[in-house]
């Protein structure tokens, strides 16, 4: 009788469950009404007096240690099932979001400025023909200002190239419109430069052309102090320098007061406090006329900028290969939550 107790205390003690099932009917078997324990509680009796002690004591043990058994799996295979328990119903954690990247949150910007005033946003081919990057632009042919511009060209095909600036959207939208025009062009570019932290061969421009009868050259200023200000704070400054480009006349680039308040604006304003961020003009009436547009009634004026240029000094970076690294650790700092 004592044997077989010990025995059953080897089998207790090396028993191992391996499901939530086999657990449950050792419990029954030890511990339930019908189990082993009961029976032998009830065989208590029928022992002789002497091995009472020993035998109580033996199946006492048995009983604890059929518990602790019990015990120590209940959790495991409970903690399992909820493991694989999905609660749909639970608010989800957004702890994955993207962000936008730079280029496009400056972008949307200038365009949101723009349209405020009523341009409209047009978009176009970045492969182009020579006619709507050069010459419809007053470029013709060895026109010594294409060097300003150094091109890709497409195989050995001079009269297929990929776009220099977004001019060539407007070309094609005055070749399409009649105006009043008032539209603004963003997009990729691309030029045949050395890459280094202050250019690219590809980068982003937005451009904007203005059309209609009387526009002055106080309409554009006008606009391009509007813009400034609503871009870099209520305080900023322009001043605008004379300045060539073929398409326009006269020409100018507008710089910003950036200030000179530490070594870096010393820096990056050349000592002056001043920054060049776009150039622009009156649209050259022979540029006009190349679109069908009558150069005797109307009069217009274009602008054009590097949206990486706005976005270095937005937001303070000092190298132009990062916008186009797409290093995740850079660019998770533009989160837009
Ligand atoms: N297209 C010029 C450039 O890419 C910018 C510009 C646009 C200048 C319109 C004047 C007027 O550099």
């Amino acid at each position: 009788m004592l044997e077989s107790v010990k025995n059953l205390l080897k089998e207790v003690d090396s028993f191992t469950p391996k499901s939530k099932e086999e657990l449950e009917s050792f419990r029954l078997a030890y511990l339930g009404k019908k189990g082993k324990l009961n029976g032998l509680f009830s065989a208590f009796k029928d022992v002789p007096n002497e091995q009472k002690k020993e035998f109580g004591q033996a199946i006492n043990t048995l009983k604890q240690n059929a518990q602790a058994k019990v015990d120590q799996y209940k959790d495991t295979f409970n903690k399992e099932e909820k493991d694989n328990d999905i609660d749909l119903t639970k608010p989800v954690t957004l702890d994955n979001l993207g962000s936008r990247h730079p280029i496009s949150l400056v972008k949307n910007q200038i365009v949101d400025i723009f349209n405020r005033i009523g341009f409209t946003v047009s978009e176009g081919p970045e492969i182009e023909d020579d006619w709507h990057n050069f010459s419809a632009l007053n470029l013709p042919e060895e026109h010594p200002a294409r060097d300003m511009q150094d091109t890709f060209f497409i195989q050995t095909n001079p009269d297929v190239l990929l776009r220099t600036h977004t001019s060539s959207v407007q070309v094609r939208y005055m070749e399409n419109n009649q105006p009043p025009i008032r539209t603004l062009s963003p997009g990729r570019v691309y030029r045949n430069e050395a890459i280094s932290s202050r250019a690219h061969c590809i980068f982003h421009q937005v451009e904007g052309l203005y059309i209609d009868e009387n526009v002055s050259f106080a309409d554009l200023k006008q606009a391009l102090l509007y813009f400034a200000k609503e871009m870099f704070g209520e305080k900023t400054k322009i001043r605008l320098r004379p300045s060539y480009f073929p398409f326009t006349e006269p020409s100018a680039e507008v710089d910003i007061y950036w200030g000179l308040k530490n070594e870096s604006d010393y820096r990056i304003t050349k000592g002056t406090g001043w920054l060049e961020i776009l150039g622009c003009g009156m649209v050259d009436p022979n540029v006009l006329e190349n679109c069908g547009i009558d150069s005797k009634k109307y009069s217009g004026y274009a602008f054009g900028m590097g949206i990486e240029r706005i976005a270095m000094l937005k937001y303070g970076v000092t190298d132009l290969r990062l916008f186009f690294e797409n290093d995740v650790r850079f660019l998770k700092q533009f989160s837009s939550l």
